[in-house]
This record gives structure tokens, C-alpha cells and sequence, in this order.
């Protein structure tokens, strides 16, 4: 398969910029950094350039708001990577897309794209372009991880995925709204009783990080990533949980934007984003960074067993596109592109992405 161009949507970003780094260093793709600032994009092109000769990126202003400009961006690129924060556009985007007759990449966090996409999925199937959507760590390890350790067991009883961020950096005031609106949209569930059943704080859970983050009480999180692993693998118990970022963010901006958002959806926005990029710069503490934190129970010749696999980097955002570059490895050398709608978790080969993580800086753990 010919090297497709990489048109990086958001690509001057927070997540945009590592990923453009990393395209750069351990591929020989051709990059658009693409947003809706002209400057911005040219500076953060012609910066990427300097660093890697050979005239490989180019810049290009656009709103993706504007399915039409989106859709004229797109002629002649090979490969759409959405790396913005632009869930309430992700319909209209994705369509441009089909409309240019390029293959997709997204990173998006917020669960609600997900049936978004989903009910796109024959209208991809039919175009013959590959749709990968939920990529990243959070989403898009998950469920990898999960594939990639289930072989060890003969019986999988239970498997609790922690994460643990502590970041200063939030990268933009977009992005920090999109995690405020998670609060509004909060929804988790975990898998017991041969069920999926809704979870609030009864079922938060104390997971012990190890050294650096330590003893984390941490809440239940949904990604729709986990909701096949059960059947697929026959785990009783399924869930992942995550730890706060501060004690300001978690027990004053969260509280409140729940009471906010439960008088009326959306009241306060604007005060809750900026309260949570001043709580987050000003509160959070060394140790920074991001750990994943798989805890499986189960049983392999006869015996109870059981496994502890961590990954940790320093850096959010670089994680972040390392595991975005995990699957763009193997999208690129024609391995996992098909047609059709995929998910990260369940599509990738995760063997070779967990050799990749640790290849790439990730710090991994396992026995
Ligand atoms: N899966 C994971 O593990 C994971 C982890 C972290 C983040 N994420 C996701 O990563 C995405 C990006 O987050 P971030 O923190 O990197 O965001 P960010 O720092 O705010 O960067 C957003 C980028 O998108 C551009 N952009 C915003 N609106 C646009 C529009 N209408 N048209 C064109 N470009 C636009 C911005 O440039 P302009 O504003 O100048 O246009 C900027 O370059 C989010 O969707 C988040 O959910 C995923």
C-alpha cells in the first residue's frame, strides 16, 4: 500500500503535536497540519520541517465546522486523523470524509460519538474506506489490553482497569470543556452478574498504583470498548475506574458541575472550564503523567493466578499519541486496513502494539 498523505486535524494541538512528531520520526508519511489558524498551522508545519528535512508537511486553514471547506481540505489526502475536540461535529466530519473519499482516524474521549459513528457504519462499509474511530489510550487500550492478556488465563474471572493522570497541562480551553461536559454526560457501568449494570460511587474502588500515584480512591468510567469483552473472553467482573486529577478539580469543580448540570444541563459551563484549566494548572502536583493500570484474577493449570500490567508515561499528551501511533503503525503497513467501522481496542494486533508502547517510551510493566 502507497504511503497515504495524513491530514492532521487539530494537528498544531495538544494531542495534534506529539502525534505529528511521531508520524514524522517512525514513518514516511507525508503530514497537512491542518486548523483553523492559518499562522499557527504554518509555524507548527514549517517548525516540523526544520526538524525533518525532506519538505514532508504543509499546513492548511480550515474549519471543520464548514462541511464543504472540510470536504475541498480533504482532495488528494489519503488518510483523515481527527485529533480536535470536536464531538458535536463528529457526524458532519466523518461525512465529509465519505464525501472525499478518504480513510478516518479519530481520538475522541466522549462516549456519546460513539453511536454517532456506529449508525454511519454501513455507509462506510459501502464506501469501502477504513474507519478507525475511539483511538488513543483512553479510549483504544482498553479493550487491547484485555485481548492482549486474556490468552494467559484459562479461566478470566475479573479485570479492573485503573487510570491515573495528574497533568498541568489541559490544552486548550476546548478540550477542558469537553471535560466538563463529561460531567453532565457521566454515565459508567460495570460487568457483574452476567450483566452490565449502571455504577455510581458505591462502586468506586482503591487501586494501588505503585510508586508515584500511590493509593487512589477511583470512580467507575464507561468506554463502549469494554462492552463485548465479557462475552468474548468470559470475565465475570469488568470495569474501569479512574482517579481524579486534584482535590480542587475533584471535590470542588466536579460537585459543582454535577449540582450545576443537574438544575439544568449545561448551566455554568463556561465558569466550570475555566475553573477546571485554573484548578488543574494550579493544584496539580509532582509526580505528572499518566498511568494504566490492568488488574486480572483468574485461573491457568488448575491454579488461582494473578497479573498486574502497568503503563506509565510522564507526558498525557504523548501517551496519548503513542498509542495513537500504535495503530497508525499497522493501519499504515496495510495490516489492519479494511473496510469498514473498527474500533481501536478490538482491531489492533495488541501483542504488537504493547511491544510498540514499550518501543516508543511507554513505561511497561509486566511480569
Ligand atoms: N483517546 C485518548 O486517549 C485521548 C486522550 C486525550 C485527548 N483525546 C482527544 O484528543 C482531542 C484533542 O484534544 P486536545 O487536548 O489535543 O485539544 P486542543 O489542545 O484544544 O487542540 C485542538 C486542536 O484542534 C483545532 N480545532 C479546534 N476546533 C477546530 C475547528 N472547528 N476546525 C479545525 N480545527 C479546530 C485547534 O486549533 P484552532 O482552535 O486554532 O482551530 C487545535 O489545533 C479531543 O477530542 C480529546 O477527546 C483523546
Amino acid at each position: 500500500m502507497n504511503t497515504p498523505l495524513v491530514f492532521l486535524l487539530g494537528g498544531y494541538g495538544g494531542a495534534g503535536q506529539p502525534i505529528a512528531h511521531l508520524l514524522l520520526e517512525h514513518t514516511d508519511s507525508q503530514l497537512v497540519i491542518a486548523g483553523r489558524n492559518t499562522d499557527r498551522a504554518a509555524g507548527f508545519a514549517d517548525q516540523l520541517n526544520r526538524e525533518f528535512p525532506g519538505g514532508r508537511v504543509s499546513a492548511r486553514a480550515v474549519d471543520a465546522a464548514d462541511p464543504i471547506a472540510l470536504q475541498n481540505a480533504l482532495s488528494g489526502v489519503g488518510l483523515l486523523l481527527v485529533c480536535a475536540p470536536l464531538t458535536l461535529l463528529a457526524e458532519q466530519i466523518a461525512r465529509s470524509a465519505l464525501a472525499a473519499g478518504v480513510d478516518y482516524l479519530d481520538i475522541y474521549y466522549p462516549q456519546r460519538v460513539v453511536p454517532v459513528m456506529q449508525a454511519l457504519a454501513p455507509e462506510i462499509e459501502a464506501s469501502g474506506r477504513c474507519f478507525i474511530y475511539q483511538a488513543g489510550f483512553h479510549p483504544g487500550l482498553l479493550a487491547a489490553l484485555v485481548r492482549r492478556i486474556a490468552p494467559r488465563f484459562e479461566r478470566l474471572d475479573s479485570v479492573r482497569i485503573g487510570l491515573a493522570m495528574n497533568e498541568t497541562h489541559i490544552g486548550s480551553a476546548d478540550s477542558a470543556r469537553e471535560i466538563v461536559e463529561g460531567i453532565a454526560d457521566y454515565e459508567a457501568f460495570v460487568f457483574e452478574k452476567e450483566r452490565w449494570k449502571n455504577a455510581g460511587t458505591a462502586d468506586m474502588q482503591t487501586l494501588d498504583f505503585g510508586p508515584g500515584f500511590g493509593r487512589r480512591a477511583c470512580f467507575p468510567l464507561w468506554f463502549e470498548e469494554l462492552r463485548n469483552l465479557p462475552k468474548q473472553f468470559g470475565i465475570k467482573q469488568l470495569g474501569t475506574y479512574v482517579a481524579g486529577f486534584n482535590w480542587f478539580v475533584d471535590y470542588l469543580v466536579t460537585p459543582l458541575g454535577m449540582l450545576l448540570f443537574w438544575l439544568k444541563k449545561g448551566l455554568g459551563l463556561s465558569l466550570l472550564t475555566r475553573l477546571m484549566l485554573w484548578g488543574a494548572k494550579r493544584f496539580s502536583k509532582p509526580p505528572y503523567g499518566v498511568q494504566m493500570l490492568l488488574l486480572a484474577e483468574g485461573e491457568q493449570d488448575g491454579r488461582p493466578k494473578t497479573l498486574r500490567l502497568s503503563l506509565r508515561h510522564s507526558d498525557a499528551y504523548y501517551f496519548t499519541a503513542a498509542a495513537t501511533l500504535v495503530c497508525l503503525l499497522q493501519y499504515l503497513d496495510g495490516s489492519i486496513r479494511r473496510p469498514g467501522l473498527h474500533m481501536m481496542g478490538w482491531v489492533i494486533d495488541p501483542e504488537r502494539g504493547l511491544n510498540d508502547l514499550e518501543k516508543l517510551g511507554i513505561h511497561v510493566e509486566m511480569p
